[in-house]
């Protein structure tokens, strides 16, 4: 069985669902009565500032709260960057006086989500939080009745990604999963040029993770102070106590287990979510998985995550999928039975000139870069002017492969190369009770119990 291909799409093809589809909330808000989307931001880092910038530039929707645990500071992916709910305060208020006039909005800035998902103004939210954060976020800001857009990889376990979708489906809300290539019309483009069959039967694909981009502390590290300005507690959230470090926050969360998967699911949100595109397999996942190779840093490293991966999994239709981390520009290479066609940070390219006849500029007709046609689309669907290019089964599926990668990553040093059996519509490995430890974990309270 695969999954529904979008919440409404499911919805409208069960009973469960015709009954439910009554039940949804008027799409969205008030269009006809000339409102404009209010928007809050939850997150104000590295990927949260870009994409604030670019909600001003393109003018997709007001902003009109943000929020951080981090009032101000230094110390996001470049040391330069100073980032926050102040500093993202500012630079919504200081664009509204050039653009707007006096009159602009005021932008509220809060340390606690749950006061600005309390907020009755705000009508959709995003989640740039890290991804330890993303289904309390997520699935919170639902029961609040905000539509969400929620940065990529959706979930910090294939358990999560259960309880989204059924805090959405009950809130009726729309969810946009971050991953912007399925609004980039490249990979538009070459996704859906394998999927109609280009390069005729699919055969093989590899997908690229990079390596890690920071260095952390070895064994022995000692702990720094806590920052005046920064809510710690509230970033570990439902994380385990652990000591401060200022190694592990800002960033470089994504290179410690605890916090998200490394680089495999970093990168891979984006390029295993493509291959699936590709390959018409959306929502589905491999029947088995396998970890050729895993290096990590010393143990007692305050970075756990692998820092070189190579794994292999087999599809139903006999496609096998191969990901490895490499300095490579590709993202996501396709092998068929006719051609081949890879696509990435480095450009596209094909076996054959006709394959890439008609590729399109990654900014589209109206110059809009993939981050901002991605949160337009959202934007667009809360209208109910269209539906989202990434819906969260999608971002689930992709989610999933990810992680059940990682628990073949984390068993290599002592299992070695084992394949791993996958029932993709259990979410459960069928012969390894170890693996399925790792499809879960608790999370700390208060955020164990979110009703
Ligand atoms: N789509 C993409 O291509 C892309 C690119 C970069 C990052 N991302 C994703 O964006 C997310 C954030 O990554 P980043 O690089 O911006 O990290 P970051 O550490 O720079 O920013 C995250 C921000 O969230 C804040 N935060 C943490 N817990 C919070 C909470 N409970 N409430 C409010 N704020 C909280 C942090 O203080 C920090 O400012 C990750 O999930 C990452 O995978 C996606």
């Amino acid at each position: 069985m695969k999954l529904p291909v979008s919440r409404r799409d499911f919805l409208q093809t069960t009973a469960l669902g015709a009954a439910a589809v009554s039940v949804l909330p008027k799409p969205l808000f008030a269009a006809e009565a000339g409102g404009r989307l209010k928007v809050g931001f939850i997150g104000t880092g590295n990927q949260g500032m870009g994409l604030i910038k670019r909600v001003l530039r393109f003018d997709l929707a007001d902003i009109v709260a943000v929020c951080d645990v981090n009032e101000g500071s230094h110390g996001y992916r470049d040391p330069g960057h100073f980032y926050g709910r102040e500093p993202a305060k500012k630079m919504v208020e200081d664009h509204g006086k050039r653009h707007k006039g006096k009159a602009a909005h005021e932008c509220k800035a809060y340390a606690d989500f749950r006061d600005l998902l309390a907020d009755p103004q705000i009508d959709a939210v995003f989640a740039i939080v890290p991804d330890h954060w993303h289904a309390p976020v997520s699935i919170l800001a639902a029961k609040a009745g905000k539509h969400v857009y929620c940065e990529k990889p959706l979930t910090l376990t294939v358990a999560e990604g259960r309880e989204i979708m059924a805090a959405v489906d009950e809130a009726g809300v729309v969810f946009q999963v971050g991953s912007q290539e399925r609004s980039n019309p490249v990979s538009q483009f070459v996704c859906n040029s394998v999927k109609n069959g280009a390069i005729g039967d699919v055969t093989r694909i590899e997908t690229v993770v990079g390596y890690n981009n920071k260095v952390g502390p070895g064994p022995g590290w000692s702990a720094d102070p806590v920052p005046k300005e920064f809510d710690y507690k509230m970033w570990l959230g439902p994380a385990p106590q652990v000591p401060y470090h200022h190694d592990r926050c800002l960033y470089r969360f994504r290179f410690n287990y605890d916090y998200s998967g490394g680089q495999i699911t970093n990168f891979g949100a984006h390029s295993n979510d493509m291959a699936h595109w590709g390959m018409g397999m959306d929502t589905s996942g491999p029947t088995e998985i396998q970890c050729n190779h895993a290096e990590f840093l010393p143990e007692g490293s305050l970075f756990n995550t692998a820092t070189v991966t190579s794994y292999r999994c087999k599809y139903p239709n006999g496609v096998e999928l191969v990901c490895k981390s490499s300095e490579e520009k590709v993202q996501t290479r396709f092998e068929g039975s006719n051609g081949w066609m890879q696509t990435g940070y480095a450009g596209t390219t094909a076996s054959s000139p006709e394959l890439l006849k008609g590729l399109p500029d990654k900014n589209g007709p109206d110059g809009i870069d993939p981050h901002s046609a991605h949160m337009k689309n959202f934007v667009e669907s809360v209208q109910g002017d269209a539906t989202v290019n990434a819906p969260l089964e999608v971002g689930h599926a992709s989610a999933v492969l990810c992680h059940i990668a990682n628990a073949a990553i984390r068993r290599y040093p002592e299992h070695g190369d084992e394949v791993l059996k996958w029932d993709a519509e259990a979410e459960r490995f069928t012969n390894s009770d170890g693996a399925n430890d790792m499809l879960a974990r608790p999370r700390r309270a208060p955020w164990d119990d979110l009703a």
